[in-house]
């Protein structure tokens, strides 16, 4: 089953939905099924003067702009009223790891002040557990790279920089300013306790962990979309 295809069924279903309850402030996050929900939306027949969008990053800011959409700087959006956006793992609690394009810190400023929040993902997406195929990403201050890396690295994870392959020599800068770093969740711990005790050491921005945050998720098939509710502020699943 082509993973691609899956994507691309989540984000015609969640620009169905965004037209369809019209929304006229949206968020957008990051990423290749994001890439898929603005070319979806794109070609369909919609008045773009109706629509005003902020995004996560200047990649889907410029590619929203490209698309002809109005896209305005995060700083002077005070709410939104959708947010649209992948994640890399979801959980059966609406649990996520979020950042595999290092945009995460706005990601969830974006979903925090948005009054629906809807993610798509492709099946390959969900997890039984947090951390089985993504590393969590911590954004931190440049300056306190050294000091952070080292004290994760004594709560005995792995922790590296982020690099590129090839663009740039090292470490990943994000959107924001801060370097990236990626942890590795061992199969014993959880990701939800890691995030936590990460979150609270100074020079760190945000981590990629997101609990809470799901309104409505999509999971896209080859052939299928599964909607799932859920309840932001407790945290569970609804109803499919
Ligand atoms: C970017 C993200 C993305 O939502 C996540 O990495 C999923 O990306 P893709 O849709 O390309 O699989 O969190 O920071």
């Amino acid at each position: 089953m082509s993973v691609e295809e899956a994507k691309k069924k989540a984000a015609e279903r969640a620009v169905d939905i965004v037209l369809e309850r019209g929304f006229s402030l949206i968020g957008v996050g990051t990423g290749s099924t994001v890439e898929k929900f603005i070319e979806e939306l794109s070609r369909r027949r919609v008045d773009r003067g109706r629509l005003l969008f902020t995004s996560s990053s200047l990649d889907t800011a410029l590619k929203l702009a490209e698309n002809g959409f109005r896209v305005l700087d995060p700083s002077t959006v005070s709410y939104l009223d959708a947010y649209v956006d992948g994640a890399d793992e979801v959980d059966g609690d609406g649990r996520m790891l979020k950042g595999g394009g290092g945009a995460m810190t706005l990601e969830k400023i974006l979903s925090y002040s948005s009054r629906f929040n809807i993610f798509i993902v492709d099946y390959s997406k969900v997890v039984e557990r947090l951390g089985e195929k993504s590393p969590l990403p911590v954004e931190v201050l440049p300056q306190a790279l050294n000091i952070v890396l080292s004290r994760i690295r004594s709560m005995g994870l792995k922790a590296y920089p982020r690099a590129l392959r090839k663009g740039k020599y090292g470490p990943v800068v994000s959107d924001v300013g801060g370097v990236i770093l990626d942890v590795e969740i061992p199969p014993e711990r959880s990701a939800e306790e890691i995030a936590g005790r990460i979150e609270s050491i100074p020079g760190v921005v945000s981590t990629g962990f997101f609990k809470g945050y799901i309104d409505l998720l999509l999971i896209g098939y080859a052939d299928r979309v599964v909607e799932k509710k859920f309840d932001r502020v407790k945290g569970v699943h609804l109803a499919e």
